[in-house]
């Protein structure tokens, strides 16, 4: 699918979905320099999905990245994301998007954690100002799907 037909179904979908009318399209863009793909990834699966994302649309990869790793042992690792979900943690971040408002268009990936979105993925949200863009997240799971 070539990125112009990717967002027009997205923004159809988008349209559907949140009942707007006509007047109230948001800000869809398919000029891929106004377009970011921003994603958080333990174990390459969201990684791999935002470079698919970037293949088709042509945008801009920014990958989030917690100061401080989470531990590479997979038990460990869902046990301190547990904590840190019910704590309402927010990470932080080893970099942030500078030049946000060049884009129109914004992928945020997650993988699903406990259900939620990972941590860090919440500081990126709370760290950058994204009213007026069309936000598209997307998500990779072991099989709890979107979830929350
Ligand atoms: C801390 C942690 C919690 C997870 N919780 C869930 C979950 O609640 N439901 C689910 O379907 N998958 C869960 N998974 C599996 C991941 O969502 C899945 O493997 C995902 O594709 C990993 O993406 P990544 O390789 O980009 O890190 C969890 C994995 C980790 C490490």
């Amino acid at each position: 699918m070539k990125s112009k037909s990717i967002i027009a179904a997205v923004a159809a979908s988008l349209l559907t979905g949140l009942g707007c009318s006509a007047q109230e399209q948001p800000k869809v863009s398919t000029e891929p320099s106004r377009i970011l793909i921003a994603y958080y990834s333990w174990g390459g699966n969201t990684k791999y999905a935002a470079a698919q994302i970037r293949k088709e649309t042509g945008g801009a990869l920014f990958e989030i990245k917690p100061v401080k790793p989470y531990p590479a042992d997979y038990r460990e690792c869902t046990v301190q994301a547990k904590k840190e979900i019910q704590e309402g943690a927010r990470p932080e971040l080893s970099a942030r998007v500078e030049d946000i408002g060049k884009y129109d268009v914004v992928f945020i990936g997650s993988p699903n954690w406990w259900s939620t979105i990972a941590p860090p993925v919440s500081s990126f949200l709370a760290g950058h100002d994204l009213s007026g863009k069309t936000v598209i997240p997307f998500v990779t799971h072991g099989g709890g799907g979107m979830a929350r």
